[in-house]
């Protein structure tokens, strides 16, 4: 069959379609139907079936004499470790993992935060909470206490589990104070706490609270899977929105089972068996779905990689991961392939290894540059494929539906839409724009299996954020367009994310750090092109009248404090200080238009200025760190 085919056969019976994709899943008691609208627009899948993730990822392969089989690599250029875990092995190590746990009190339904490095115990503890039904919330390594603290305190976890700490080049990154920062700032207590002690570091634990990952479990009795219904949150995933809260976005249990499975054949092109590498980190939702998850759904092996594409310890770190271990497929964002470049840009590194079993490169996180694309095609002579997706729908929208049909690439557009969504470009109104023309891009409700559902305890927030500005839609966010071929092409966010080094980040939640500082009076901060990560955050400062002290001071103390409150991730390296910042007659910043002066891209006078006079304030201060050219 076409993709073409595929698609119609999913647009005339998404029912069908999805209870066809369903039957790859293990079920308890399968699903009396796919989609449950009742609620609409909220909407469910599966609801009535009863299934466990764990073993539809794990124990189904064991039970199917693939034991033997590798399910995780661990391979750590930055401790020169690795290390292989076969799928009877992980069966044991979760099967104690989920029973310790058990036998401390976690059930169905309880929270528990995961804050751990890339490591395969990160894997084994979100597999030991799916076998409970527990629901997971995985927080990135980069994050600050602070934001840590945020997240205990909207989930309120019944535990959490942790490394004594991560690895970066040259810094050892101290997770237990991290974590006690955390817990001391939140108002919720978890129960307890599980530390696994990395050899680099061990951590003090706290008598009473906090347990030894090993000791933990010795003498407990493993856990079995436990059933869930098909609409039981499988985690919770915080992302960064407009304010300073993060949304918690929730996956459920059997949308997620059936639709990653989906993806593994059809648009990652691999079978049960063959090796499939993502380089991104668990904290992130391509690490959820595709660094732990669909890879151990469809009984591939996959990699858990400790390091990053350049220094660790050089740009030959990628080639020599994928020929080692023979990855079929690659998974990566863009922005690394931008840090390899950079190092290598003739591809020396490149030939020095034997490449010959990668099939493809997969890009998404972020927009990827057709030049970065055509570079990695010609050093690797394999195909590049963008696609777009979004924390919120944990897997591809638009990609190139490579098991199925493999469509010529058009660099920049990550091409078109996957079954399951209908996607369509808006205007202001409403209505859907003609070909080539610019909107902002919508999804058809309902949303396929896997996909929000809504945020967690916030289900306000989620209708404004993404059902109310179009109703029947879902709002992603990204504006852009479609052409003639149905292909698309993203352009740009329509909100204050910005993208930084694949990273989503909230500008606001930066200014929120920023309008602390005692010095400040008023803030923002804008998402500049960066040439290696995409775009990078820039803070403009106006001091509060009588503030004698040096700017420098200031700039290097809010600099400290985002990385204090948000988190080294955030890339917060500059800012300036301005007397004034631009704004409408109604007192909106133009953030939009400092953008473009940064860019040094033309721009339109905005009609609602309020006074033109000071963008020549804010050129040059920008031209004074090297921006506005
Ligand atoms: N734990 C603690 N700190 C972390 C971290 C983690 N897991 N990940 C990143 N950081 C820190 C970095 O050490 C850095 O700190 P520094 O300011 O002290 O140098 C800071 O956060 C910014 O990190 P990053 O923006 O990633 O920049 P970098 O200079 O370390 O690396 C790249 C640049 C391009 C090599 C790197 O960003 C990269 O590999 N990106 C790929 C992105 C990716 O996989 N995204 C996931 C979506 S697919
Ligand atoms: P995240 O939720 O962190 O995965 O970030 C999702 C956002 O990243 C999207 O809304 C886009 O703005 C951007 N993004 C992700 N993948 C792509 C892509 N392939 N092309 C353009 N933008 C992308």
């Amino acid at each position: 069959m076409s993709y073409a085919d595929v698609y119609e056969s999913w647009k005339s019976d998404p029912e069908g379609f999805w209870m066809e994709a369903a039957r790859n899943i293990d079920w308890v008691k399968p699903p009396s139907r796919a989609l449950n609208a009742d609620n609409a627009p909220l909407y469910t899948w599966f609801q009535d079936g009863l299934v466990n993730t764990c073993w539809n990822a794990v124990d189904r392969h064991v039970e199917a004499g693939r034991g033997e089989q590798t399910a995780i690599i661990h391979d750590s250029p930055i401790t020169q470790s690795k290390r292989e875990i076969s799928y009877i092995e992980l069966r044991n190590r979760v099967a104690s993992l989920a029973g310790a746990l058990r036998a401390k009190g976690v059930e169905k339904g309880d929270r528990v935060i995961i804050y751990m490095p890339m490591i395969p115990e990160a894997l084994e503890a979100m597999l030991a909470c799916a076998r409970l039904g527990a629901i997971h919330s995985v927080v990135f390594g980069g994050f600050a206490a602070n934001e840590l603290a945020v997240r205990i305190d909207d989930c309120k976890p019944k535990a959490i589990i942790a490394a004594s700490c991560g690895l970066e080049p040259g810094r050892v990154v101290h997770y237990k104070p991290l974590l006690d920062g955390a817990i001391d700032m939140a108002s919720h207590k978890p129960e307890f706490c599980v530390i696994f002690q990395r050899e680099q570091e061990v951590a003090h634990l706290t008598e009473g609270r906090d347990f030894n990952w090993h000791g933990f479990q010795y003498g407990v009795q493993p856990a079995d899977c436990v059933p869930v219904e098909g609409d039981h949150p499988a985690y919770i995933l915080y992302t960064s929105g407009t304010t300073g809260a993060p949304k918690g976005v929730i996956r459920h249990t059997g949308g997620h089972l059936v639709a990653l499975s989906w993806t593994m054949k059809n648009i990652y092109n691999v079978d049960p068996g063959d090796v499939f590498w993502a380089a991104s980190d668990v904290g992130w939702v391509v690490g959820h779905s595709y660094i732990c998850y669909a890879p151990l759904i469809h009984g591939n092996t996959t990699i858990v990689f400790e390091g990053k594409p350049v220094g660790t310890p050089d740009a030959g770190t990628f080639w020599r991961v994928i020929s080692e271990h023979k990855v079929k497929s690659f998974f990566t964002a863009p922005t690394a392939f931008r840090a390899v470049k950079r190092e290598d840009p003739k591809g020396e590194f490149v030939r020095k290894y034997d490449l010959s079993g990668l099939n493809a490169i997969y890009l998404a996180g972020e927009r990827a540059d057709p030049d970065t694309i055509e570079w990695t095609r010609e050093m690797t002579g394999k195909p590049v494929y963008d696609h777009w997706w979004q924390t919120e729908t944990g897997y591809t929208i638009v990609g190139n539906p490579v098991g199925i049909e493999p469509l010529p690439v058009k660099p920049g557009s990550p091409t078109v839409a996957m079954p399951g969504y209908d996607v369509q470009i808006l205007d202001e109104a409403g209505q859907e724009v003609a070909p080539g023309e610019l909107g902002a891009i919508a999804i058809k409700l309902p949303l396929p299996p896997g996909t929000l559902p809504n945020l967690w305890n916030a289900e306000d927030r989620f209708r404004k954020s993404y059902l109310e500005h179009f109703p029947g839609y879902y709002e992603t966010g990204d504006a852009g367009m479609k052409d003639e071929d149905g292909y698309l092409w993203i352009m740009a966010r329509t909100d204050d994310v910005i993208n930084v080094a694949g990273h989503r980040l909230s500008t606001g939640a930066m200014e929120e750090v920023l309008a602390a500082h005692p010095d400040v009076g008023e803030c923002a901060v804008i998402g500049v092109t960066d040439q290696l990560k995409g775009q990078a955050p820039v803070g403009f400062l106006c001091l509060n009248s009588g503030v004698g002290r040096d700017a420098s001071e200031v700039i290097a103390e809010v600099v400290q404090m985002v990385r204090d409150k948000i988190g080294p991730v955030a890339a917060f390296k500059q800012a300036v200080v301005v007397d004034r910042l631009p704004k409408t007659r109604s007192g909106k910043i133009l953030r939009a238009t400092m953008v473009k002066i940064a860019d040094g891209e033309d721009f339109k006078m905005p009609a609602t200025i309020d006074d033109p006079d000071i963008l020549s304030e804010i050129r040059t201060a920008l031209q004074g760190i090297g921006y506005a050219k």
